[in-house]
């Protein structure tokens, strides 16, 4: 029976995948974060019904390396969901110490690739296995363009959409929204003959998102995950698209806050996030959730069309995460 380590796992995407493991694993749930009551109670209300406990909550603070080895010690694998921005290599070390293996969702690619890169040697002398990147997005994007090709073989075009559509939430959780996009390592380029362009106005598409969001007018951008791909699956084209927010106000707010870097701390961050939250509650319409379009076309012209979608983003989040445990 396998210890999988949950950091942060109070939190919203933390709970999501702590109660996924106990629907679909055997496995024993430690539940870290700083608030040692908070960690606790989550343990309990995960045990609560079970025939015998396997979660228990503990304190920790993942800037603190050496404390964090201590409690990843008995855990095979850990999965980080703290945003651990200027101290990723601290739980990188503490889960290669510890000798677990570890998956990332948070959304800080510079940073995690960067010190991933740099202990890949080590992750693989000691045979540990890192995941980064993992969740909705970051995570499903580049999943998909894997499935496209398992499923078509000799795939030539893929394009991925993506559509979120928020309920109000906290400005809370608005500015950490913001923070985490600023976070994803944008750039405007689609992959077209043999490199990453940046998109002419004519790269713009419309995708169809189902029954529930319908055809929707899409922008390409660029994730770092997507780096690599064309060249592994030999795609000719590559693009992934964001439907927007639903409402050209809240959409043109997030844009100018976007290009302006808003979201990286100060007062600039708790301005836009006020702005942002007011647009949402003042614009968002039903449908809610978060959904995923992949299209993709193989060299000898078959189609495949996918849809992943999700009323709740967190509940979204953790699926692939537990999947992707599972296999
Ligand atoms: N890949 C995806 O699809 C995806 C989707 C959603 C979210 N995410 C990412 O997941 C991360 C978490 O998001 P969230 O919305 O769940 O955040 P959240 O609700 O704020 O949860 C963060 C958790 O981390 C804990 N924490 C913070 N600092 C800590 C530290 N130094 N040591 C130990 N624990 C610490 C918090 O508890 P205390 O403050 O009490 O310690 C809390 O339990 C973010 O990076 C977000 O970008 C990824």
């Amino acid at each position: 029976m396998k210890t999988i380590a949950i950091l942060g796992g109070y939190g919203r995407a933390g709970q999501a995948i702590a109660l996924h493991l106990v629907k679909e694993t055997d496995a024993q749930i430690l539940i870290l974060g700083r608030d040692l009551q908070r960690a606790q109670e989550a343990a309990k209300k995960l045990n609560a019904g079970l025939p015998a406990a396997r979660a228990q909550g503990f304190s920790v603070n993942a800037r603190d390396g050496e404390s964090l080895k201590a409690a990843l010690q008995d855990a095979d694998i850990a999965i980080n969901c703290v945003r651990t921005i200027g101290f990723v290599e601290t739980v990188t070390k503490a889960a290669l110490d510890a000798k677990t293996d570890l998956m990332d969702i948070t959304l800080n690619p510079r940073e995690i690739h960067k010190v991933c890169h740099r202990v890949h040697s080590e992750i693989l002398g000691r045979g540990r296995c890192f995941i980064v990147d993992a969740g909705i997005i970051p995570g499903m994007p580049s999943a998909l363009v894997g499935y496209a090709a398992a499923r078509l073989g000799p795939v030539r075009k893929v394009a991925i959409g993506e559509l979120m559509r928020f309920r109000e939430g906290s400005r809370e959780e608005v500015a950490q929204f913001l923070e985490d996009l600023q976070n994803l390592s944008w750039g405007l380029r689609v992959y077209q003959r043999g490199t990453w362009r940046r998109p002419r106005a004519s790269s713009k598409r419309k995708m169809d998102f189902g029954p529930l969001f319908g055809m929707q007018a899409c922008y390409p951008y660029k994730l770092s995950e997507l780096d690599g791909l064309p060249e592994r699956h030999r795609l000719d084209e590559l693009g992934m698209y964001s439907a927007g927010f639903g409402h050209w106000v809240i959409d043109t707010i997030f844009v100018v806050l976007f290009l302006l870097k808003v979201g990286r701390g100060g007062r600039g961050a708790k301005i836009g996030a006020g702005l942002l939250d007011w647009a949402c509650r003042r614009f968002s319409r039903p449908p809610f959730g978060l959904c995923l379009k992949l299209e993709a076309e193989s060299a000898d012209g078959q189609r495949l069309e996918v849809i992943l979608s999700h009323e709740d983003g967190y509940e979204a989040t953790a699926i692939p995460v537990v999947s992707c445990l599972l296999q």
